[in-house]
């Protein structure tokens, strides 16, 4: 068959091939990247479903525009401006497809082969695939607990990549937030450059401890910015609706791209999703979802510290779904997967995250899993790892 080149580079996603490693219900698995189905408003939005079905069953089956439902996106815009003080207009937020239709299209509207693109080392292993599927080169600036590194970012930008792609709320995988210091320096360093900063906030309401901060676009005055938003963790990811804010000229074209994709965003799910917004409390939802994970992630920490081995270094989140591991030098963490697996506990090791490759690290997801198997699942861990350093 004559497929086109552009698949070549792209791997298929190594977290879907190991989570078909992890379907016996034994597994203690904290590979996966769901949100707790414990928390899913299932009865709410069988009655919202209902509602818009018998209330306005013409309008909601029918085609729809591409921009997306006009109350979800007033609704997103109040959302802005009440919790962040950010003065969004509705023209200026489409609905997506879940925020990863949001990454494709960016992808669509700016890469050719071999252009340009900036991430945080480690990323998010969806944007480096949707991103590759163009074509991208990448170029990386580490991430730490603060942010990232400002001086290998500020000479990332010195090479003008065309896109600049930020996680800074809780950092899928790293866990990591940028402080407001990094914040502000990086906002500086984009007014400068011609670079379009993608800055994706699925996590930003999921803070269980310390001080919510702006997202970046609130301190980059003066530089092109795409901020993604996604209802995936405080609502459901089966509804796949999320959205993204651009300035007009930007959002004419990714209007124009989204046509070619997928026409518009199913119209019966954003009406079932805004229906739900407005017949209940999203803010008391999002508070029960904060305060399970807040549990879940204070759990893992207490089960590390207590069993980890001391060489082991880990973050500590303040909001989110992902901590994150580095193993000591030289210590596998493809080894620390075989012999997890056989163990019945599985993680993600942390190489498909880079785009250059590394070993010795690992994702461990928190909010999918109990804490009494948070607790048995990390104590087996515990005693893998220093079986694995005891062979070194
Ligand atoms: C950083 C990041 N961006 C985007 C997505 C995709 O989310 P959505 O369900 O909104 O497409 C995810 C999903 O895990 C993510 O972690």
């Amino acid at each position: 068959m004559r497929y086109s080149p552009r698949l070549a580079t792209v791997k298929r996603s190594y977290i879907r091939e190991i989570l078909k490693a992890t379907q016996d219900p034994a597994i203690i698995s904290f590979a996966g990247g769901l949100p707790s189905p414990d928390h899913f408003p299932s009865q709410a939005f069988a009655e919202a479903a209902h509602a818009v079905l018998t209330e306005n069953g013409a309008a909601v089956l029918q085609y729809s525009i591409t921009e997306g439902y006009p109350p979800l996106r007033e609704y997103i815009a109040r959302r802005y401006a009440d919790t962040l003080g950010l003065d969004v207009p509705m023209e200026q937020i489409l609905i997506t497809t879940g925020s990863q239709q949001g990454l494709d299209l960016m992808a669509k509207v700016f890469l050719d082969p071999g252009d340009g693109v900036l991430m945080e080392r480690p990323g998010y292993l969806g944007a480096i695939q949707a991103f590759s599927l163009f074509g991208a080169a990448f170029d990386t600036v580490d991430l730490g607990p603060t942010g990232v590194d400002l001086a290998q970012l500020e000479a990332g930008l010195a090479k003008k990549p065309k896109l600049f792609y930020a996680v800074p709320n809780f950092q899928n995988p790293s866990g990591c937030t940028y402080d407001e210091p990094t914040r502000r320096e990086v906002a500086r360093l984009l007014a400068g450059s011609d670079t379009v900063l993608v800055e994706d906030n699925p996590y930003g309401e999921l803070r269980f401890s310390g001080t919510p901060l702006p997202p970046l676009r609130a301190f980059a005055q003066g530089a092109c910015t795409v901020l993604l938003g996604s209802f995936s963790k405080i609502a459901s990811p089966g509804m796949r609706v999320g959205w993204l804010v651009a300035d007009p000229d930007l959002m004419h074209k990714l209007v124009t791209a989204k046509q070619a994709s997928d026409l518009h965003t199913s119209i019966f799910t954003q009406r079932v999703l805004h229906r739900f917004l407005t017949d209940n409390d999203l803010d008391a939802h999002i508070a029960v979802i904060r305060k399970a994970y807040g549990e879940r992630c204070q759990c893992m920490l207490q089960a590390i510290r207590a069993s980890f081995p001391e060489e082991v270094r880990y973050t500590e989140p303040e909001g989110g779904m992902f901590l994150w591991v580095q193993l000591p030098e030289g210590l596998s963490s493809e080894r620390l997967f075989q012999k997890a697996i056989a163990r019945k506990v599985a993680f993600v090791p942390g190489h498909p995250f880079y785009v250059d490759g590394t070993a010795n690290s690992l994702r461990l997801n928190f909010s999918n899993s109990t804490p009494e198997r948070i607790e048995e699942g990390i104590h087996r861990l515990a005693e893998c790892l220093k079986e694995l350093l005891a062979t070194r």
